[in-house]
Formats: structure tokens, sequence, C-alpha cells
């Protein structure tokens, strides 16, 4: 449904919004590309221990952070379509462990709370409050992570990490990969990448063959070990050197607040 050029996509995979024309990239050296997110690397045992994996009926969907022992912040595409908010006895995560498949630690979700601003995917305020149906036991493997007050400065690098599609339309990753990107200034990304930024998100550049991938929405974006972001798009398609698409945590901070327990 390519209608101007680019489009959002979100990481869910089931709606494209277009947007805005495409604008020419400047050519760059190749960054050389990694063990497979798209280009990552694979995580180690408790570096990214808020991470949990959103399941619906049991299937990977999403990603999600842990931000208290009750609760777990995703993208609100992940779990409301059009006026339909998904059940949340259809929903589990899946906390603890690097490997997709692992079902250790797993919890039920009780309750689902989406962001009253949120609209559709691509226009900010993509992000869900889940209230889990018992507590998590917190330890090195399951971690609750801070909220940041501030966005990352700009041009600082941030990590991202997902068991998302590990190529466009490609398979997902059962180790859970992380990638670094570059948090780019509004004015650089609304100028060279997106007319109409929305002003939740943030654009977390990427060369070629890196960043976020289906799967991993909702998933987390670390900086100085707080969350700063939430994924929400690609543009255009994974792997594409351009930012992809992630909620501000210092934008959305109370109404995360006000509706969890922290
Ligand atoms: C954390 O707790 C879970 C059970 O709640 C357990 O399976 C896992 O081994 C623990 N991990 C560590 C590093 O203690």
């Amino acid at each position: 449904m390519e209608l101007l050029g680019i489009l959002l996509i979100p990481l869910l995979g089931l709606i494209s919004l277009a947007c805005c024309q495409e604008a020419t990239t400047t050519s760059r050296p190749l960054v050389p590309i990694r063990p497979r997110i798209v280009g990552g690397r694979r995580a180690s045992a408790g570096q990214f221990n808020h991470q949990v994996s959103l399941r619906y009926f049991g299937s990977h969907i999403c990603g999600a952070s842990i931000i208290s022992a009750n609760y777990v912040l995703t993208a609100a595409h992940c779990v409301k379509f059009g006026q339909d908010v998904t059940d949340p006895s259809r929903l589990a995560v899946q906390a603890g462990s690097l490997k997709l498949n692992s079902f250790a630690v797993y919890v039920d979700v009780a309750g689902v709370e989406v962001h009253p601003l949120y609209n559709n995917g691509g226009q900010g305020y993509d992000i869900a409050l889940l209230r889990l149906a018992r507590p998590l036991s917190l330890n090195a493997s399951i971690g609750a992570i801070n909220l940041a007050e501030q966005d990352p400065p700009v041009d600082s690098i941030v990590q991202i990490s997902g068991w998302g599609a590990i190529y466009h339309g490609g398979p997902t990753s059962n180790d859970l990969l992380y990638v670094q990107v570059r948090n780019i200034a509004r004015s650089a990304c609304t100028s060279r990448y997106m007319r109409r930024l929305p002003s939740t998100t943030m654009c977390l550049l990427h060369g070629a063959n890196l960043g976020a991938c289906h799967g991993d929405s909702g998933g987390p974006a670390v900086y100085e070990d707080r969350l700063v972001g939430v994924a929400s798009f690609v543009l255009g398609g994974c792997g594409r050197e351009a930012p992809d698409g992630y909620e501000s945590i210092a934008t959305l901070r109370s109404w995360i607040i006000s509706n969890s327990d922290l």
C-alpha cells in the first residue's frame, strides 16, 4: 500500500500507513553486517533483564519491558486494533530468558491499559501498560528498568533489543538480539526522513542491514540503564538506512506513572 514513497510500518507488521516522501540519503561507508533484531548481536544473560516477550495465545507478537514486578510496558499497536483492545486473557509474557522458546517464567496478563490518545500506528502515543496476573520475582535475569526523565542527548548511542525478524519478512530470532542506534535531532529527522514526526516519537537512526523489525514492536530502547523508548515503527522496511520510530518515555512518563504502580 505504498502511496507516497515511504511507509511507516508498525513492527507488528499488520498495518502500513503512508507518510511522506523519502529524502535522498547521502552515501556512507558500508557498515559491517553483524550476526544477526536486523544485524544484531546476541545479548548476554542479564544484559536486558527488563526485556520480555509478549504472547498472544502463546505466540510471540511483540517485545515489552518490565517497569515493576506487576507491570510491563509495550506498544499500543500490539494490543489495540481499530477500536478493539485485546482481551487480557489472550495475553501472557515470558520473562527471564534469552531464548524465545524457553517458556520458563510465563505469566498471564490481567489488565490492558492503552494510552487514551493512541489512535493509529505512526501517530504517536503508541504505548500500553499490561498488568500481570501475579508479580514477577525479580532477580538477575528478571529486572525492572527505571524510566528515563529525559530523552537521550542528540546523537547519543542507544541500545535496542528484541526477538523480532532478522530481516524484512524474515523469521524471528530464538536468541535475544540487540543493536546500537543513534538518537538523531527532531529537526534532522523531519527534514530528511519524516515530515510529520509525532510529538511523542524519537528517531533512532541506523545504517543499512541494522535496526528493529517485525516482532520488535513494544520492545525497549535503553540509554544509561534507563528505558528511553518503546519500539513503534520502521520507515520503509526493516534494515534500511533510516530511523526507527520509538515512543519517548520522557514524554509519556507521567501517564505511565499514573496508570501503573510506580
Ligand atoms: C530468576 O527467577 C526465576 C524464577 O522466578 C528462575 O527461573 C531463574 O533461574 C532466576 N534467575 C536467576 C539468575 O536467579
